[in-house]
């Protein structure tokens, strides 16, 4: 860790540094961290370097209570904390705290996902008469873009300070053809941590060709600490009256099946472990949950409320508000107890869960599913706040 080279900038949102000066001065001016309630604060360091020597940065942000840490390595949530009713703060992400794991074996720890959050069946869908074959890296399907995903890919990060807010811009371009996609895809993902703690997240992108695009994070979440057991005890909720069923590969069937009388029902705050041995199909199929919820209020003009998340011991509570039509509700049935995370613990089936919004998987092989396709002159955004509390 190259400390002697780490940039500071405390109460940067309080002072009012207009966004294009804030990097500069955060090459120029090395300071003390200190931590100032309410000011926002932003400090840079190196995480590490790729094999072909590329560095990679780690950003820290703090505002509001909520402290972030995010690597330009696939704009990946390293870290995330936020307070307990007592006021003691916990990392409530899962993550590993050296770099070669990620690169290694990361299951999209924290990670942005692109260009099409979840499954697209055999790795292949028809736009505009033409047939596209992407990267297949999920048995027959693909899964979160190919196997090379946004996730793994170091973007160009910006940090910014407006009014009370602090936050980071990251930016790609995938160019046309990457991972089968068609269009030379122009993202930007920005992150921001508002005064009031909330971590909000908009993505935009353009293209120059017609073709598919659904972005999402897939933040691990434990609101008792990562590393600290299941999340089974955790309530969760969810605005859906129906969810998508899967097929044996998880790609989607094309049914909208009813929720109620199911363990797929969360319109009531339900713990997250009440039902999931219950022994539906599709939940052995799945390993637990791992489906994408049909939400109530459909795609909105703005984000609304559509889940929450807490846990009862800590008193952590977690609102996700989004505009997009779909919520991937994943129990992490895939840990094993083969990785080792951020705070040195095991992680085991059933140690966090992921709450991705965005479109239904496999939608451009589904007709009626709500459009993923973005066209030349159209730009795509979504956001997605996530909000924290006791
Ligand atoms: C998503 C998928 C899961 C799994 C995880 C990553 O949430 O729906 O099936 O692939 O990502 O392990």
């Amino acid at each position: 860790m190259e400390l002697n080279r780490r940039t500071v900038i405390a109460g940067a949102a309080a002072a009012g540094i207009a966004a294009s000066t804030l990097g500069s001065a955060a090459q120029a001016a090395p300071s003390a961290t200190g931590s100032s309630p309410g000011r926002g604060k932003l400090l840079r360091e190196l995480f590490g370097r790729l094999a072909d020597g590329t560095k990679v940065h780690r950003w820290s942000l703090e505002n509001g209570g909520t402290r972030l840490k995010v690597l330009s390595y696939g704009g990946v949530v390293q870290s995330l904390e936020v307070p307990d009713r007592r006021g003691r703060h916990a990392n409530v992400s899962l993550g590993f705290g050296a770099l070669d794991d990620y690169v290694a074996s990361s299951p999209y720890f924290g990670a942005l996902i692109g260009r099409y959050g979840n499954r697209i069946g055999r790795g292949r869908f028809t736009l505009d008469s033409r047939t596209y074959q992407l990267s297949v890296n999920d048995g027959d399907n693909s899964l979160h873009g190919g196997a090379k995903g946004f996730d793994k890919h170091v973007w160009d990060v910006e940090p910014f300070a407006e009014g009370s807010d602090v936050g980071l811009r990251l930016y790609r371009t995938s160019v046309d053809g990457e991972m089968g996609y068609p269009g030379t895809l122009r993202v930007k993902v920005t992150y921001t941590l508002t005064r009031r703690g909330e971590w909000r997240v908009d993505y935009e992108a353009t293209t120059d060709r017609p073709t598919v695009v659904n972005l999402t994070s897939h933040v691990y979440w434990n609101l008792a600490g990562e590393g600290s057991g299941t999340i089974e005890d955790h309530e969760l909720t969810i605005a859906a009256s129906r969810y998508t069923p899967t097929d044996a590969g998880l790609i989607p069937t094309g049914e909208l099946a009813k929720v109620a009388g199911t363990p797929f029902d969360f319109r009531r705050a339900k713990a997250v472990g009440r039902d999931i041995r219950a022994g539906h199909p599709q939940q052995v199929r799945a390993k637990g949950y791992d489906h994408n919820w049909v939400l109530d209020k459909g795609v909105t003009a703005r984000p609304e409320h559509i889940a929450t998340l807490r846990d009862p011991r800590s008193g952590r509570i977690l609102r996700i508000a989004t505009d997009q039509p779909g919520l991937q509700f994943y129990s992490g049935n895939f840990l094993d107890g083969t990785l080792t995370g951020t705070g040195g613990r095991t992680y085991r089936q059933g140690d966090a869960l992921c709450l991705e919004t965005q479109h239904f998987p496999d939608s451009p092989n589904h007709a009626d599913f709500p459009s993923t396709v973005l066209r030349p002159g159209r730009t795509y955004r979504t956001t997605t706040v996530h909000s924290f509390g006791v």
